[in-house]
C-alpha cells in the first residue's frame, strides 16, 4: 500500500510544543503586567492589511517590504499583506478609531505574531512573535528617554542581562536629503569595494549602508560621514536632551552612529538592544521616534515613539542564560479514584478544587490505583486525593502526602480547609 503523505511545519515557522510553553507564558505574562501597570492598554490588530499600509509606513525601497513580505490578493482581488511589523497597523488604527481626540499620548501594547520572508536560522523566523509598546501624541524627548528607559526595563523583568543600549539620533525629513547626498559623494567613489546589495541601496537608501553587515561594507563604513554630525538645530538638540535625560538614570548607553534600523518611518532617536556586541541575529529589540507616520498615513501631524522585543530571540537567551522560569499555578492535587461511583464523584471533587483556586488534575479513565499513584508521582505532585468505594460511603477522603508516603483520612467537608493548611 503506498504510503500516506505527511506534513511538516513550513519552513520558517514552529511549533511551540508543551515543554516550550514555560518560557513563552512567562514572557507574556510579564510583558502584560509590566506595561499595564506602566498606564498602557491592550491593543490587537488583523494579522494582515493591506499592502499597500506597509509600503507607504516602512517604506517601499526597505528589504522587508520588498523581499520580505507574504502578500496574496484575496478573492475579492484586495492586494493584501501579512503583517511584517505592528506599528503600521497600530498607527492605522490610532487614525482609523479617531484616537487623537483622547488624552494624548495614547499608549499602546501588544504581544502578536509577525510574518517575514527571510532566510531562516536561529533567532530568525518566517513566523515570529513580539511584544512592544506604541506611545503616541507627544514630541518633548523625555518620551524617548522613558521609551528607552520602558524597554530596557521590560528585558530586566525577564531577568535578563548582558544586554547593551545601542542608540543613535537619524535626524528628521529637514536633515535627510542632505546628509543622503553626502553619503551618496562618499560610497559612490568606493562603490568597487561594496557588496551588491550596497551598490544598490547607493540610490535607493544609502543609510541602510551603514548597518550592513558585511565585512567589506564595514570596513568603509568606519570612516563613513556620521549623520550625528549633520544634524539640523532642532534634531541636535532634541538628541542632547534626549542624552541628558537617559544620563539621569543608570542605564548605560553606546552611542552607534551607523545604527539606522531597517525600518523608513524613524525620525530622530532610534534605538536597539544587542545581546553581546557581535553576531547578526544579536537585537533582542528596537524602535524609536516615528513623527512623521500618522500624518504620512492620512492622520493629522502626530509624534509618536515605539518599541517591540523579539520573543523567539528572548527565549533562546533565557535558555543560554540559564534563567530559572517560575512555575505558574503548580498542580498541587492529583485526584485518584477508585470504583465507579468513585469516577463519577470525582469529577464534582475537581470543580470544587478548582473553583477555590487549587490547582488539581487526575487520570480519570484509568481505574487502577497503583497506575494512577504512579503518574502524580511522575509528575511530582505533592498530594494526592485518594476516593474510593469506602471513602464515598462514609462521607470521607484521603490526603496522601506523596513525599513522605503517609495517608490521612478527612471529612469530605473539611477537605478543602485541610488542603490550604497544608499548601498555603
Ligand atoms: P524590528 O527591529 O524590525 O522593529 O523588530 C524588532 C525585533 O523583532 C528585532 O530586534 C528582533 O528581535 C525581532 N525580529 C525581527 N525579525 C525577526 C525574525 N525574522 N525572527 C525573529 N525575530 C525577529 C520593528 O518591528 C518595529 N515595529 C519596532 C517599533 C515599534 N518601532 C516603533 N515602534
Amino acid at each position: 500500500m503506498p504510503r500516506k503523505k505527511t506534513y511538516k511545519t513550513p519552513r520558517g515557522t514552529k511549533d511551540i510544543l508543551p515543554e516550550e510553553q514555560k518560557y513563552w507564558q512567562f514572557i507574556f505574562s510579564k510583558a502584560e503586567s509590566f506595561y499595564k501597570s506602566s498606564g498602557f492598554q491592550r491593543i490587537f490588530t488583523p494579522v494582515f492589511e493591506e499592502e499597500e499600509l506597509f509600503a507607504r509606513s516602512i517604506g517601499g525601497g526597505t528589504d522587508i517590504v520588498k523581499k520580505e513580505m507574504y502578500t496574496f490578493r484575496d478573492k475579492s482581488g484586495n492586494r493584501l499583506a501579512l503583517r511584517p511589523e505592528g506599528t503600521a497597523g497600530i498607527i492605522r488604527a490610532y487614525i482609523e478609531h479617531g484616537m487623537h481626540t483622547l488624552p494624548q499620548p495614547v499608549k499602546l501594547y501588544y504581544i502578536e505574531p509577525f510574518f517575514r520572508y527571510e532566510r531562516p536560522q536561529e533567532g530568525r523566523q518566517r513566523q515570529f512573535w513580539q511584544f512592544g509598546f506604541e506611545i503616541i501624541g507627544d514630541c518633548h524627548p523625555i518620551i524617548d528617554a522613558q521609551g528607552v528607559l520602558l524597554a530596557w526595563q521590560s528585558y530586566k523583568e525577564l531577568g535578563l542581562s548582558g544586554l547593551s543600549l545601542q542608540i543613535n539620533s537619524i535626524g528628521c525629513v529637514k536633515c535627510h536629503p542632505r546628509f543622503r547626498k553626502i553619503l551618496q559623494d562618499y560610497y559612490k567613489k568606493r562603490k568597487e569595494d561594496l557588496c551588491s546589495n550596497c551598490r544598490r541601496r547607493i540610490s535607493v537608501n544609502p543609510l541602510r549602508i551603514l548597518d550592513c553587515k558585511q565585512k567589506k561594507c564595514q570596513k568603509l563604513t568606519k570612516n563613513a560621514p556620521q549623520i550625528i554630525d549633520n544634524l539640523c538645530n532642532d534634531c541636535h538638540e532634541h538628541f542632547k536632551l534626549v542624552l541628558e535625560y537617559l544620563d539621569e538614570t543608570n542605564l548605560p548607553y553606546n552611542l552607534n552612529p551607523h545604527l539606522v534600523r531597517g525600518l523608513d518611518y524613524y525620525t530622530k532617536t532610534v534605538f536597539e538592544f544587542w545581546y553581546k556586541e557581535e553576531g547578526s541575529q544579536n537585537a533582542l529589540g528596537g524602535g524609536g521616534r516615528y513623527d512623521n507616520l500618522v500624518s504620512d498615513l492620512g492622520g493629522k501631524s502626530t509624534c509618536a515613539f515605539g518599541f517591540s522585543a523579539g520573543i523567539d530571540r528572548i527565549v533562546l537567551n533565557l535558555k543560554q542564560q540559564k534563567i530559572p522560569i517560575p512555575r505558574k499555578k503548580p498542580v498541587y492535587v492529583f485526584v485518584a479514584q477508585l470504583g465507579e461511583s468513585a469516577k463519577k464523584k470525582s469529577l464534582a471533587l475537581l470543580e470544587k478544587l478548582w473553583q477555590e483556586n487549587i490547582g488539581a488534575t487526575c487520570a480519570l479513565s484509568k481505574d487502577n490505583i497503583k497506575s494512577q499513584l504512579k503518574q502524580a508521582s511522575k509528575q511530582d505532585i505533592p498530594i494526592t486525593l485518594i476516593l474510593g468505594q469506602k471513602e464515598i460511603i462514609d462521607g470521607t477522603i484521603i490526603i496522601r502526602n506523596m513525599r513522605e508516603g503517609i495517608q490521612e483520612v478527612v471529612s469530605q467537608e473539611r477537605l478543602i480547609e485541610e488542603l490550604k493548611k497544608r499548601l498555603m
